[in-house]
């Protein structure tokens, strides 16, 4: 009996059949993921349903020198939970982890399996009255052991953090199988190094994240949510220097969306109908939300008044039900899939300086535009956190060979410009594999050698999520 069959054996025995996946037909669903990437076969994938039982695999894992893939909801942007194509990683899929193990509303905490879709953390605290306020598109399918991998962000930062802000404690297996217990439900603890915050963005790289305690918020008990149409990218960040100072820390979310999205989430979803009477080059969604006696519709109002009278805002659609709300957000997770929609494009999540995203839109479109006049940009995202995602789509009478190498070259010019603003090539997807050859070309000698240190300490045998972020032989 080779090794590898020894090894699955072992696994069936400790796992049962149904937790372990060995049919390629049955392993399908697990080797691609939302942007319709595939890399490979994995050796099987595990289905652990305990803490206990992903430390034994992951100790079997170690004695037989099997790579690790950790997945969550596999709707990471960058490849990383997606098996390697060489066959040889066995995907330890979190699924079953999914119970939300306790909440706490007084603590404002929960205590939630790895495993858990956000979208059920969100409703579960609900039920006490309270708010889980990470926001994504993704959130139907993604784990909250994923959105800790890759320290996701979403469409609430400006107002509640990032991934890394709302995580209070975790339960790790390391790579050799052994299980580090800081499930702590504290708000405030300064004993010697985080070492918790270093899992938040490791992308799977140092341990499997099983448990983990989040912070909520008190359930804001009103919202008001406005679509506007801007002149130009400027307009848009006046207008939020102006929000931020107006709605004060009720703003939960300043989007930037220029008119092809619009264009792009009808194309998707055809119910959608052009939301004012002419169209505009840009537009930005925003909501204000509140938990106390707030007039939050006046606040609005005024915001919008003095945005029109500085010239700032065009025209603005407010809506003034729940459902209304939806209709606008609608706009925001369409337009996703009109992207998707187009196939192979380049999807980026820079960051800059919030100051700065005026000139950098215009500087890195010039850029791009010289050298692919027939490309199309498409930049939105969550300016009020300095977060663009700068896509573009190829030309579309290029032959599907040639734009791989197309993007790759815009890439490579966008990332330039990006340069001279001192920005960052990843403020929410995470290196994963598609963005470590200029993660790597940009770190420094001293990075270089702390991020290795800290990835050998960790994974010794350099078995946990190899290749991703840094190379598999570093
Ligand atoms: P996966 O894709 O399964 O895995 C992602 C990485 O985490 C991999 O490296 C994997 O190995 C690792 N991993 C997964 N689970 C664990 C675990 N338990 N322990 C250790 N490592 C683990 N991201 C944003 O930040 N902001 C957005 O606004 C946003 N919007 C999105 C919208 C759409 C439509 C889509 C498809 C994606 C979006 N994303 C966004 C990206 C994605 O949703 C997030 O990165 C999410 O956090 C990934 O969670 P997941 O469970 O799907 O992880
Ligand atoms: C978004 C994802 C892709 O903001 O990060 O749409
Ligand atoms: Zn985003």
């Amino acid at each position: 009996m080779s090794d590898t069959t020894t090894f699955l054996n072992e696994l069936t025995s400790l796992l049962g059949e149904r937790g372990l996946v060995r049919e390629p037909d049955a392993m399908a669903r697990y080797v691609s993921d939302w942007a319709g990437d595939t890399l490979g076969m994995p050796i099987a994938v595990a289905r652990p349903a305990t803490t206990a039982e992903v430390a034994e695999v992951a100790k079997r894992c170690y004695e037989h020198g099997i790579a690790m893939t950790p997945q969550g909801g596999h709707s990471g942007l960058v490849a990383g939970a997606l098996p390697a194509a060489n066959g040889q990683e066995l995907v330890i899929s979190l699924e079953r982890l999914n119970s939300v193990r306790a909440i706490d509303p007084v603590n404002f905490t929960v205590t939630v399996d790895a495993g858990c879709i956000l979208e059920n953390v969100k409703l579960a605290a609900a039920e006490h009255d309270c708010d889980f306020p990470l926001s994504l598109g993704a959130q139907g399918s993604c784990q909250i052991g994923g959105n800790i991998a890759t320290n996701a962000g979403g469409l609430n930062v400006l107002r509640y953090g990032m991934m890394r802000e709302l995580v209070l404690g975790l339960e790790v297996v390391l790579p050799d199988g052994r299980v580090w217990e800081g499930l702590d439900a504290l708000h405030k603890d300064n004993r010697g190094y985080d070492l918790q915050q270093l899992f938040l963005g490791s992308e799977g790289t140092l341990g499997i994240v099983t448990g983990a305690v989040l912070k909520l918020s008190p359930r804001p008990t009103q919202s008001r949510t406005a679509l506007l149409g801007l002149p130009s990218v400027q307009a848009v960040i006046d207008l939020y220097g102006l929000a931020r100072r107006e709605c004060s820390d009720l703003l939960t979310a300043f989007e930037l969306i220029p008119r092809r999205c619009v264009e792009l989430a009808m194309e998707a979803t055809p119910e959608l109908r052009d939301p004012m009477d002419s169209a505009y080059p840009w537009y930005v969604l925003m909501e204000v939300a509140a938990t106390g006696p707030v007039d939050l519709g006046s606040m609005l109002e005024q915001l919008l008044e003095n945005g029109m009278e500085r010239e700032l805002v065009l025209d603005g659609a407010l809506a003034s039900s729940d459902t209304q709300s939806a209709q606008l957000w609608q706009f925001r997770e369409s337009m996703l899939e009109g992207q998707r929609q187009r196939g192979e494009h380049l999807r980026t999540d820079i960051s800059v300086p919030i100051s700065t995203i005026p000139d950098f839109v215009t500087q890195a479109s010039e850029v791009v535009m010289a050298a692919s006049p027939e490309c199309e940009i498409i930049a939105y995202g969550h300016v009020g956190d300095g977060n663009l995602h700068f896509n573009i789509l190829p030309p579309t009478a290029m032959a599907d060979s040639d734009k791989k190498a197309h993007l790759h070259d815009l890439e490579a010019r966008l990332f330039e410009v990006l340069d001279d603003f001192h920005g960052s090539i990843s403020a929410e997807h995470g290196i994963g594999r598609t963005k470590q050859a200029p993660y790597l070309a940009r770190l420094s000698p001293i990075e270089r050698e702390l991020v290795s240190g800290v990835k050998a300490l960790f994974d010794p045998k350099g078995l946990m999520n190899p290749g991703r972020i840094l190379p598999a032989d570093d």
